[in-house]
């Protein structure tokens, strides 16, 4: 039987020139992009993946042209607006992870309504992370494992506890990380959760990145032994 990956992780990257190569605004490759994210939950969700986690927004996006985030954000508050509906019917449960109190009231209510109304859903478990950064996400957890244990030592911090104040938790780590667009980088993403995913990066721009080529990247997951700093005699004895 093939194996599936529990819970993918992408970054969506490759909008922008996707449109250039159009001669087409920016914009029109995020719009592109935002239909995308529309199938490829889709598509995760037919082949059984469990948890799907999407880098939508970083801390650092907000350097981008004020116009830009802009539309970003309309995007964002469209694809609630339209989506949420059909996330209840499809079993789909929907999560925010990142700082959201820097979003617009309106935005936030949103979220929280689509959050709630989605909760008791378990098909997919389709996260977006917006206003996010992985060095935010670790401080951030050990910040409030202090704040929690105020008379314990901090030489008592534990990996486990810094899990379980990241706004993963509850998730499980990601087995696949797929990043749209060349560039073979993480971009301050799941960086803690990630320490022993497999990492798969395509050129293809966000756009334009489809089922079938999921499939592929399913299909190459399939083949990765993964070692979690064992060796292959003792993984492969395991099985
Ligand atoms: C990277 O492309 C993409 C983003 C910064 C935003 C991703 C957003 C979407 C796919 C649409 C909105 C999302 C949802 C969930 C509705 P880029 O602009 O960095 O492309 P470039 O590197 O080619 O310039």
């Amino acid at each position: 039987m093939e194996l599936i990956p529990k819970h993918i992780a992408m970054i969506m990257d490759g909008n922008g020139r996707w449109a250039k190569k159009r001669l087409l605004p920016r914009a029109v490759g995020h719009v592109k992009g935002a239909a995308n994210v529309r199938s490829i939950v889709q598509a995760c969700s037919d082949h059984g993946v469990e948890y799907l986690t999407l880098f939508a927004f970083s801390t650092e996006n907000w350097r981008r042209p004020e116009d830009e985030v802009s539309t970003l954000m309309d995007l964002f508050i469209q694809y609630l607006d339209k989506e949420v509906s059909e996330m209840k019917d499809a079993g789909i449960r929907f999560r925010i992870i990142g700082d959201r109190s820097v979003f617009a009231p309106s935005l936030q209510e949103r979220i929280a309504r689509a959050e709630q109304e989605t909760s008791h859903n378990s098909k997919l478990n389709l996260t977006i992370a917006a206003n996010y950064g992985g060095q935010w996400d670790i401080l951030n957890a050990t910040r409030l494992w202090a704040l929690a244990n105020p008379t314990l030592p901090i030489s008592s911090l534990e990996p486990s506890a810094i899990s379980e104040y990241l706004s993963t938790c509850g998730l499980p780590d990601p087995d696949l990380l797929i990043r749209t667009g060349g560039e073979s980088r993480l971009s301050n993403f799941l960086l803690w959760q990630m320490a022993y995913t497999e990492l798969y990066f395509t050129d293809t721009y966000w756009p334009e990145f489809g089922s079938a080529e999921l499939r592929g990247v399913i299909e190459w997951f399939g083949k990765r032994v993964r070692r979690f700093g064992k060796t292959d005699e003792q993984v492969l004895g395991e099985n």
